[in-house]
């Protein structure tokens, strides 16, 4: 038989989760300091010790061994816009201006197909390179855009969500869309690209100031139409956006309450950020299994405020993590869980780095409604992973050798830890990115 028909071994320390350790403790994840990944088809065969499964394998089967390596689940990044690659750092303003003075006209320049499938490119090799699998992800309001990031995402055979955004109010007239013609141009959209093959769409109204109240009530309609996309949309990440919302929707109760009139809440619904909620807010964001995106360094960047990880859990709140790229100054899911971590350290409060790691991986997939596919590493599950090398920088190295257990190793991994350590990446059991050379897809 050939050696496809077989599969590969990973052999490495192997860690993934099984269930939320913020409520299951260390019952939630599987660990192995020599552990075995053995894949087919795309697929997870088996895992475990490497001992056990290497005795009991075919000669045929290749072992592919990374001694003082991590093997865990690609990470999951719910928010990020793809059309912000190229202003990621744009200095000196808060969410507003930040909007009409960088983002708006970066965002005008994907009228031009040519120039978004060249930022779609790069914008996945930076995913692949930091070890990001799956991600949620805004493209501009011209249907262009998302024809130009699923095609190339369709070609790296990667899982990802995305839409075509909606806006009709608030900003430059090139940048608007119609009730009528956003809502046809979602539809055919979804037509054309919405489960084709690891693809899925995502209904993207920017945010309540930019949509009238007739606009978010026809993304209601295309959710209704289409039940199984996403919604994907921003909340309560900034004072003065609450502030300006409440003028906007004088008769809402809360912000959360403008998306609910209008029937965008539910299991396959992400609201990036969430920063000033209510507790309202919190209990319907819980009711209708809505998920908050926490994007930590955006919110720092921007200075958005510090998010209350606990109140939300309390609540019952589903949360992940998002980068928000280009507010967000990272493409990595380890830079994002160092400042999730000093955000919670601002707040007199902590994060738990296997938590933290949780929310990148499995709490991802919980959040977009893949929890049977992606973010874990269990037989049967797609082959999305990482090999992080723990001595990829001198400091990593001397660092991780003095680590008394797990937790230790993955809060240094958190808090030190970028791109570098990212050894290679696989989706779906294939290599998409090897550290030392240029891009392998
Ligand atoms: N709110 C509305 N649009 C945006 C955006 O592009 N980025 C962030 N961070 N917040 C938003
Ligand atoms: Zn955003």
């Amino acid at each position: 038989m050939s050696e496809s028909s077989h599969g590969k071994v990973y052999r490495a320390r192997l860690l993934f989760f099984t269930a939320d350790p913020y409520t299951e403790g260390e019952k939630a994840w599987q660990y192995y300091e020599d552990g075995a990944l053995w894949i087919k088809d795309g697929l997870v065969y088996q895992e475990g010790n490497a001992t056990e499964i290497i005795n009991t394998l075919p000669p045929e089967v290749p072992v592919h061994h990374f001694p003082n390596h991590l093997i865990t689940p690609g990470f999951i990044d719910t928010h990020i816009h793809y059309p912000q690659t190229e202003m990621i750092a744009a200095y000196g303003a808060q969410l507003l201006d930040w909007l009409n003075t960088y983002t708006f006209p970066t965002e005008q320049k994907f009228s031009d197909p040519k120039y978004c499938t060249q930022v779609a490119k790069i914008f996945l090799d930076e995913l692949l390179r930091n070890g990001t699998t799956t991600a949620l992800v805004f493209g501009t309001v011209h249907p262009s855009s998302v024809d130009a990031f699923f095609h190339e995402a369709q070609r790296r055979r990667l899982r990802m969500i995305a839409g075509k955004v909606l806006m009709d109010r608030n900003a430059p007239p090139e940048l608007c869309d119609s009730p009528a013609e956003g809502y046809t141009q979602s539809a055919e959209l979804i037509e054309r690209w919405h489960k084709l093959d690891r693809l899925q769409y995502a209904v993207t109204p920017r945010f309540a100031p930019t949509s009238s109240d007739q606009q978010l009530h026809k993304a209601g309609e295309l959710l209704q139409q289409y039940p199984d996309v996403y919604l994907h949309t921003h909340l309560a990440e900034n004072q003065k956006e609450v502030a300006w919302v409440q003028e906007l929707f004088p008769t809402s109760r809360h912000y959360l309450d403008v998306y609910d009139q209008a029937g965008l809440l539910g299991s396959r619904s992400v609201f990036a950020h969430g920063v000033h909620l209510c507790d309202n807010a919190c209990e319907r964001l819980a009711q209708t299994k809505s998920a908050i995106a926490h994007c930590p360094t955006s919110n720092m960047f921007l200075g958005s405020g510090l998010i209350n990880l606990d109140k939300l859990y309390q609540h019952g709140v589903q949360v992940a993590m998002g980068t928000d790229v280009g507010a967000g100054t990272s493409f990595s899911l380890f830079r994002t869980m160092d400042e999730a971590y000093k955000v919670q350290q601002l707040r007199g409060a902590t994060l738990d780095p296997m938590h933290a790691l949780y929310l990148a991986t499995l709490g991802g997939a919980v959040a977009l409604d893949i929890a049977d596919k992606v973010g874990s590493l269990q037989p049967g599950w797609e082959a999305d992973f990482v090999v992080i090398d723990l001595a990829a920088t001198p400091l990593l190295e001397f660092r991780t050798r003095h680590c008394a257990n797990l937790r230790e190793l993955i809060f240094v991994l958190n808090t030190l830890a970028d791109d570098r350590a990212i050894e290679q990446t696989y989706s779906l059991g294939r290599l998409v990115h090897e550290r030392t050379g240029e891009s392998v897809v």
